[in-house]
C-alpha cells in the first residue's frame, strides 16, 4: 500500500496522457496522496478536471496562473513529496531534466526536489531510438533517476517498436520498488506459488484451483523491501513480478528441482505453492479416447517438496502454508513439526474471502513455541506483508541470541 505517501504525478504532453489518469486513480486508492502538476501541452490532450476529480487535490499547470495557491508551489510541493513520477515522460521534459532546464512549473520543481523520481518515457519509435535521447536518458540514470522501460508494440503514431507507455499496473509496481522502505536487503527469498500439474495424457491433468495470488504477493512485497527474490511458479495467469526472477515450472517434479537447487544459498523460503499430492504413476503418450475403455488412474504420491527442504535446512527459515477445511489450528501444528518449519501460515480454504483466487485472505501465523497470531480478512500484499514482518523478527531474533545467520 502507499498509505502516507505524498506524491507528485507529472504529466507532460504525449497522447499516452490519458492513461495517467488511470494512474492517478490507482495510486489514489492504494492510499497515497497524489498531487498532478501539468505542462500546458498536456494541457490539451486530457483536461486538469479530470486529475482533480480523481485525487481530489488541485492540479497545478502554471507558475503564476490562479491554480498555483502562493507563488512558491514548485519549492513547497519539492519539498513535501516523498516521490515524482513523469508518466508519460516526453522527450522535451527528459531533454530538459538531462540539462537542467527549468521553464515551466513542472520543470522547475523536478528541479527543486529531493525526492525520488521515477521517469516513464513514452515517445515516437524513432524519437525513443534516436542517439540523443538514449543519451539524456543514460544521464538521469547517472544522477540517480528511476527511469522505466517502455512498452514495445504498436503506437499512436502508426509505428511498431519501442515507445509506448509502459502498462499502468507496472508503473504502479515501480512506484512501490522506489518508495518502499528498503529493511530486507541483503537476504535472498524463494518462494513458491501457484498450483503444479500432473499429466496422465498429453491434454489432461490433476491440478487445484490455486492462482498464485498469495504467492506472487509474497514476492512483490519482499522485492519492494529490498530482497532477492526468485519466484518458482506453477502455471498462472498473472504477470511475472516486476524486480524478481521467475521460474516457471509444470510439474511438483520440476518444482522439487528448481527450489532444491537455490535453496543452499537462499535464506528464506515462503512455500504458498499448491503442489498436486498425487499424480499417475504411468503417463500415456497420446490423448486417451472416449471410446477406448473406462480409464483408470493408478496414483503415486508427488515429492513432498517442504518436508525435504524441513530435512535438509541449514540456517534457512522455512515458512509453510496449511489450506485446510477443517481442523485448521490442529493441522497446521503438526505440520509445524513433521515438515520442521519455522512458521505457518493457516487459511481455512472454506471461508469467504480467503483461499484460492480471493484478492484476500484470513490467516492464522502459527509458531514453533506454539503461539498463535490471528489476522482479520486482509488484501494479500497486507497479509505478505505481515509474514515477512514476522520472519524479519524471527532472523533478528537469532542474531540477537547469536545463531549464526
Ligand atoms: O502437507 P500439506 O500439503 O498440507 O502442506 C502444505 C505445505 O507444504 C505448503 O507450504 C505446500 O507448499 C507444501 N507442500 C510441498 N510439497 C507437497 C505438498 C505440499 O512442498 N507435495
Amino acid at each position: 500500500m502507499l498509505r502516507w505517501k505524498r506524491i507528485l504525478l507529472g504529466v507532460t504532453g504525449g497522447i499516452a496522457a490519458y492513461k495517467s489518469a488511470d494512474l492517478a486513480s490507482k495510486l489514489t486508492k492504494q492510499g497515497a496522496d497524489v498531487h498532478v502538476g501539468m505542462t500546458s501541452h498536456a494541457a490539451e490532450f486530457i483536461n486538469p478536471l479530470t486529475f482533480q476529480a480523481l485525487t481530489g487535490n488541485q492540479v497545478i499547470s502554471d507558475m503564476f496562473g490562479a491554480n498555483t495557491e502562493t507563488s512558491m508551489t514548485h519549492i513547497d510541493l519539492a519539498r513535501r513529496v516523498d516521490g515524482v513520477v513523469i508518466a508519460p515522460a516526453t522527450a522535451n521534459i527528459i531533454g530538459k531534466l538531462a540539462h537542467g532546464i527549468a521553464d515551466d512549473w513542472l520543470s522547475t520543481t523536478l528541479l527543486a526536489t529531493r525526492a525520488p523520481i521515477l521517469v516513464c518515457p513514452a515517445m515516437n519509435t524513432r524519437m525513443f531510438e534516436n542517439p540523443i535521447m538514449q543519451d539524456n536518458l543514460n544521464r538521469l540514470k547517472q544522477f540517480g533517476f528511476h527511469v522505466s522501460p517502455t512498452g514495445f508494440g504498436d503506437l499512436a503514431c502508426g509505428e511498431h517498436g519501442p515507445g509506448r507507455l509502459l502498462e499502468v499496473e507496472q508503473i504502479l509496481e515501480l512506484v512501490h520498488l522506489m518508495l518502499s522502505e528498503k529493511n530486507l536487503t541483503g537476504l535472498k527469498v524463494l518462494v513458491t506459488a501457484g498450483p503444479t500439474r500432473e499429466h496422465f495424457d498429453p491434454v489432461r491433468f490433476i491440478s487445484n484451483p490455486s492462482t498464485g495470488k498469495m504467492g506472487y504477493a509474497c514476492a512483490r512485497v519482499a522485492a519492494r523491501r529490498g530482497a532477492e527474490v526468485i519466484l518458482v511458479s506453477g502455471p498462472s495467469s498473472l504477470s511475472e513480478p516486476m524486480g524478481v526472477r521467475t521460474i516457471q515450472v509444470t510439474t511438483a517434479r520440476e518444482m522439487e528441482e528448481a527450489c532444491l537447487a537455490y535453496y543452499p544459498e537462499t535464506d528464506v523460503v515462503i512455500k504458498t505453492a499448491a503442489v498436486s499430492d498425487h499424480g499417475p504413476r504411468e503417463v500415456s503418450p497420446h490423448k486417451i479416447k472416449k471410446a477406448d475403455q473406462k480409464p483408470t488412474l493408478d496414483l503415486v504420491q508427488s515429492p513432498d517438496i517442504l518436508r525435504r527442504l524441513g530435512q535438509e535446512k541449514k540456517r534457512q527459515i522455512l515458512v509453510g502454508f496449511a489450506a485446510e477445511t477443517r481442523n485448521l489450528v490442529e493441522y497446521a501444528k503438526v505440520k509445524i513439526d513433521e515438515k520442521n518449519l519455522d512458521l505457518i501460515v493457516a487459511n481455512d480454504v472454506a471461508q469467504e474471502g480467503a483461499g484460492f483466487g480471493s484478492d484476500t485472505n484470513i490467516v492464522k501465523i502459527l509458531f514453533r513455541d506454539g503461539l498463535v497470531q490471528e489476522l482479520p480478512r486482509l488484501p494479500k500484499e497486507e497479509v505478505a506483508d505481515i509474514i515477512l514482518d514476522r520472519v524479519k523478527d524471527l532472523i533478528e531474533a537469532r542474531s540477537k541470541n547469536g545463531a549464526p545467520s
